[in-house]
């Protein structure tokens, strides 16, 4: 992959505000929770390392040598067991049936094939095996749906082929996974309330 030099770049920094508001307690349930050989597709600039258990046996993987590079890096300040490759989601180097976790945060709206990428998570998994995601999804209202449709050739080209208005937990279920726990969050607000400081 050529990679998204200045989408990595901004990536942290984009993140920020909403890593604070909800995204760091999102992290530390999904990867926190994460148990046994673990492994992390699409990680990024690795966000979710500081958040697995010590001592966890983590192998991440991420396709961008821009992100791959920021995640390294975070990776050091991270004290944490995790071996970082480079490897797409869709063609993963590892035998079938090894790993008890896998994790991965806002990524399917991203891998270039979806199910590919749904069927090596399954491939790669021990049977029992558990897939800990957390992704935004399609809307369910027709409204929201249309608007997910129409920003979605913009939005692609900004956020490094990111598709709003993918179906991903029913992409999910297609991939024959058993859905055991789902908690759906209300869509972000489109606009954040802005103050200014007033001169006194
Ligand atoms: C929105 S970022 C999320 C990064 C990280 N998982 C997080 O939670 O902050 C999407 C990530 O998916 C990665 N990605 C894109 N195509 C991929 C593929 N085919 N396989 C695995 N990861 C991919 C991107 O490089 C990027 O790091």
């Amino acid at each position: 992959m050529k990679g998204h030099k200045w989408f990595a770049a901004i990536y942290d920094r984009m993140s920020a505000p909403e890593e604070r508001r909800f995204m760091g307690e999102v992290r530390a349930e999904v990867a926190g929770g994460a148990r046994g050989k673990i492994l992390e597709i699409g990680a990024g600039t690795g966000l979710n390392f500081p958040h697995y258990r010590d001592g966890a046996q983590v192998m991440a993987t991420e396709p961008d040598p821009f992100m791959r590079r920021r995640a390294e890096r975070r990776l050091a300040e991270s004290g944490k067991h995790v071996e970082l490759r480079e490897a797409s989601a869709e063609q993963l180097p590892f035998d079938n049936d090894s790993f008890d976790t896998v994790v991965g945060t806002l990524v399917m709206c991203s891998v270039p094939h979806p199910q590919r990428a749904l069927a090596e998570i399954k491939r790669v998994l021990k049977p029992g095996g558990e897939y800990r995601f957390y992704e935004h999804v399609r809307y369910e209202s027709a409204f929201g749906a249309f608007w997910q449709d129409a920003v979605m050739p913009v939005w692609r080209w900004f956020a490094a082929g990111c598709h709003p208005n993918r179906d991903t937990v029913q992409a999910i279920r297609n991939a024959g996974f058993d859905v055991v726990e789902l908690e759906k969050s209300k869509p972000l607000p489109l606009f954040r309330r802005w103050s200014l400081p007033v001169p006194t």
